[in-house]
């Protein structure tokens, strides 16, 4: 998205589309009206009609006259002025961002809105998120090469004010790049497996680390052997294709700084394996690796964004496949750390590849670890949509991730790991079980991960929910949403 800032009025601006957010209450809208009028004379009639309030979601679009630089004007509605959110303006900005993509319309220039609850950084961040993120399709299998989910190219932002417009360059700046995060993740997540198994996704990784300025190794199967990763080589023992095991490092910290390891779950496809899921839905399985694709493009903000940390990313990567060599029902998995597991279920396969990468992460004495998985059905059942359960053994770590949750609206919600949980995942000839039956699902393969953490200040998120949405949200596609790329690197921004 190409960014640009304005002193002038929004009038002398050519754009396909100039936005004008206008708020509800009465104080506000009375004056925006009349200034819009006196701007744009061809909005007088949409006013005196009554049919635009500033309610939040509406919006209206006045045609401008043949002399004006520009043809069209939209206001949206972004509700009570103090009572404005982030959230409410990244709306506001889907909603623009997605009448312009219906008319695939290319370039847009808004006015920065003063007198809101949130200042011009926070306008420039959340508009930029709005129109970055609305709209996202994945386009390249269609034979129509000029289909596009989000056509926009360009946002101009205008304010006479030269603080606002130097606030909110910095806030669309850092938006711009996290965005580009969030959409690599998306794409990575809805591509299907015939282009995207483990070792696509390494090349993936690898692509993501020269573009963005971070190292990528790719351990292969005679690597994964020698290391004794023995879930990740137990999950693969179904499948045709090989595993990979990615290792990416970025360093923006100090040399003595202990990095933040980040682990994503990369199963390409979860068929379950012998423990075979329903037909119905599966297909939405191609996005199980989608830990794997926020892990790779966090590692991308991160850098493109030269934050001032330490970063590793570890991606444990392989398909669950049924067949003759496939891992059964009962077999028994010892890790190198010397936990026993009887595969109770073969469905349960991201946390047997998910012990082997904890166990890695150790090796860098971290001073947080991070993974993400599309773990758990059980977790979608309690929690919907809407939030990724949190777990883990670091209250600080836990903390800080729940302040960038309510910060970037990539909800975290905490569920308990008591020790009494674990009664569900003793094994009856091993120490633990791989699943837990019907209860508390979500709890008890986070009760697993603990197994593997060691020391390490450690925060299992489990995205299954959000990441793959049954139905589009205003800014959010279904079935690989990006989610967790805004979260995590909002996070690492203040992490000192
Ligand atoms: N990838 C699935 C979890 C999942 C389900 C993600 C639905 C997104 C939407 C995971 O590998 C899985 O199959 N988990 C099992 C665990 C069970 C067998 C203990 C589940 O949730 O049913
Ligand atoms: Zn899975
Ligand atoms: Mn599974």
């Amino acid at each position: 998205m190409k960014l640009a800032y304005s002193q002038d009025a929004l009038s002398s601006i050519k754009a396909d589309v100039l936005v004008i957010f206008v708020a509800s209450d009465d104080k506000h809208f009375t004056t925006a009206q009349k200034v819009i009028v006196a701007e744009f004379a061809e909005a007088k009639a949409l006013f005196s009609a009554g049919d635009f309030k500033g309610k939040k979601d509406s919006s209206a679009q006045v045609y401008l006259s043949a002399g004006a630089r520009s043809s069209r004007l939209l206001l949206v509605g972004i509700g009570d002025a103090d009572k404005v959110s982030l959230e409410g303006l990244r709306r506001a900005a889907a909603t623009a961002a997605k009448v312009a993509s219906a008319k695939k319309l290319t370039s847009l220039a808004v006015q920065i809105p003063g007198g809101l609850a949130i200042d011009a950084e926070g306008c420039g961040e959340a508009f930029t998120e709005g129109c970055m993120l609305a709209g996202y399709k994945l386009t390249r299998y269609f034979s129509d090469k000029e289909r596009k989910g989000n056509t926009l190219e360009s946002i101009t932002f205008c304010s006479a004010n030269k603080k606002a417009l130097a606030d909110a360059k910095t806030g669309a700046e850092y938006a711009a790049k996290v965005c580009e995060g969030t959409l690599l993740a998306r794409e990575l997540a809805q591509t299907p497996n015939n282009d995207m198994y483990p070792e696509k996704l390494a090349e993936a990784a690898r692509k993501a680390g020269k573009e963005a300025g971070f190292s990528v190794s790719v351990l292969d199967k005679k690597k994964i052997e020698s290391l004794k990763m023995h879930g990740l080589l137990a999950v693969n023992q179904g499948s045709k294709r090989p595993p990979v095991f990615i290792v990416m490092e970025y360093n923006g910290g100090s040399k003595n700084d202990k990095p933040v390891v980040l682990v994503g779950k990369g199963v390409t496809f979860d068929t379950g394996g012998i423990s075979i899921k329903p037909s119905a839905g599966m297909a939405e399985m191609k996005a199980d690796m989608h830990g794997a694709a926020t892990v790779i493009s966090t590692m991308v903000a991160v850098a493109k964004l030269g934050l001032k940390v330490n970063l590793v990313g570890l991606v444990p990567s392989t398909e669950n496949m049924p067949s003759g060599t496939a891992v059964v029902p009962g077999d028994v998995i010892v890790y190198t750390n010397g936990v026993s597991v009887e595969v109770d279920n073969t469905d349960a396969e991201g946390r047997l590849i998910l012990a082997d990468a904890l166990m890695y992460a150790q090796k860098y004495k971290p001073q947080a670890c991070i993974d993400l998985a599309t773990l758990t059905g059980a977790c979608v059942v309690a929690l919907g949509t809407v939030t990724s359960g949190l777990m883990g053994t670091d209250t600080p770590l836990k903390n800080r991730l729940k302040s960038s949750g309510d910060y970037t609206h990539e909800y975290v919600c905490e569920l308990p790991l008591y020790e009494e949980y674990e009664d569900l995942i003793k094994g009856d000839i091993t120490d633990i079980k791989n699943a837990g039956g019907r209860y508390a699902g979500a709890i008890t393969a986070a009760l697993f991960l603990k197994r593997f953490v060691g020391d390490m200040p450690w925060a299992h998120l489990d995205i299954a929910g959000p990441a793959m949405p049954s139905s589009e949200g205003a800014y959010i596609p279904k079935g690989g949403s990006g989610v967790g790329v805004r979260l995590l690197t909002n996070m690492l921004r203040t992490w000192k």
